[in-house]
């Protein structure tokens, strides 16, 4: 007698959003990055629904529903570009999707630099896998999320967020080399700091537009820095006296933006070290250099974040802070004694309010794993 596998019906999966430790604006430079994932996080609760193409997926939090036709994925805006998104590239890489309805909910704030977008592509693209037995691996789940937000979104995101909300470690930081994906975990022995993020409550329109830009003045770098060393493949492989060898032929701006590029690399090596060896000082200053790279040289920062950064830093018990994730708003990152915490984030929830009349949005760290099934 043959037993026909059994079909699963039912399934709910837990995706996190990720913070960045150091390691910004380099992975789409072949360079280093140190996320991990966190404890805000989206809830999906998956249902096969028997029809060979139709679709429901309901935001629960957003009170929102969108119907999809496997046969006619459209791009649209929001959200829904996202899961069509994800759609499309499953179908690419497997025929075997059928209609689902599908409910997630969410606390990743949005607009705030914890990618949450990857959080909705990853938790989605996961779920489907397992429902229709895809016979994905992680990083074919990985790339097919990345690049529902390249072709369907339109922002040519590195491969970060994904990897994390994918590939995250309780506890642990993820040291990614965005040029080959090798990765190692490294304990996030913090000693008696904590980290926590403020959110600034801005996330300005252009941002999209502004982080390809960003992009594609990193590529016009290394086409010029080629045109002198032509070993040169990404500005992973550039250094300073490459830059400084190229004085005239080289923009300022593009110049700015490509040694930016190169110090942060150097910056996530040097975190590394501090963390072995339990230099919160060390780490915190490392923050705030990048903080001080992304507002002054790769101009990704606003007044807003700026402002949550240097109030921050102005406070005992504040070792460093910095703008995370894609910029032109979002959040800080503060590296704080953990004694110092509660009043450190009322004060400059105070301060933030004085000066913006805006609330600031604090956000406990915790690190968790990535998305999962859960029970
Ligand atoms: C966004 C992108 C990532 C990365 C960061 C900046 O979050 O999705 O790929 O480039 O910005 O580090």
């Amino acid at each position: 007698m043959s037993v026909s596998p059994s079909i699963i019906n039912h399934l709910s999966v837990v995706a996190p959003g990720r913070i960045n430790l150091l390691g910004e604006h380099t992975d789409y430079n072949e360079g280093l990055v140190l996320p991990a994932a966190i404890g805000q996080q989206m809830v999906f609760t998956f249902d096969r629904n028997g029809s060979p193409d139709q679709c429901r997926i309901t935001s629960t939090s957003l009170g929102k529903t969108l119907q999809a036709d496997l046969g006619h994925l459209q791009p649209s805006s929001g959200w829904e570009n996202y899961i069509s998104g994800v759609l499309r590239e499953l179908l690419k890489r497997s025929g075997k999707l059928e209609g689902f309805d599908v409910d997630f909910k969410s606390d990743i704030p949005v607009g705030a630099g914890l990618s949450s977008s990857a959080a909705l592509e990853c938790g989605l693209a996961f779920g489907l896998n397992i429902l229709f037995e895809l016979g994905l691996s992680p990083l074919e789940l990985i790339r097919l999320s990345q690049e529902a937000e390249h072709n369907f979104v339109g922002t040519q995101c590195g491969i970060m967020d994904q990897f994390a909300c994918v590939m995250g470690r309780k506890n642990h930081f993820i040291l990614l080399d965005c040029r080959d994906l090798q990765h190692r975990y490294i304990p996030a022995n913090l000693g008696n700091c904590s980290l926590l993020l403020m959110g600034s409550g801005i996330k300005h329109a252009l941002a999209e537009s502004a982080y390809n830009d960003r992009r594609a003045e990193c590529q016009r770098g290394v086409a010029l820095l080629r045109e002198t060393f032509p070993e040169i493949r990404s500005l992973r492989d550039a250094t300073g006296e490459h830059l400084n060898a190229l004085t005239d032929s080289i923009p300022n701006t593009i110049k700015k933006r490509c040694l930016y590029v190169i110090e942060e690399n150097a910056r996530v090596l040097q975190a590394l070290q501090t963390l072995e060896h339990g230099d919160m000082e060390g780490l915190g200053a490392l923050l705030s250099q990048s903080h001080r790279g992304l507002r002054d040289d790769y101009q990704v920062s606003c007044p807003e974040v700026d402002f949550l950064v240097d109030t921050a830093l102005s406070f005992p018990g504040v070792l460093g802070a910095r703008i995370m994730g894609g910029g032109f708003g979002g959040c800080s990152l503060n590296l704080v004694r953990s004694e110092a915490v509660e009043w450190v984030q009322t004060a400059l929830c105070k301060a933030y309010r004085e000066s913006f009349g805006r609330e600031a949005e604090p956000l406990e760290v915790r690190i968790s794993d990535g998305v999962r099934v859960c029970s």
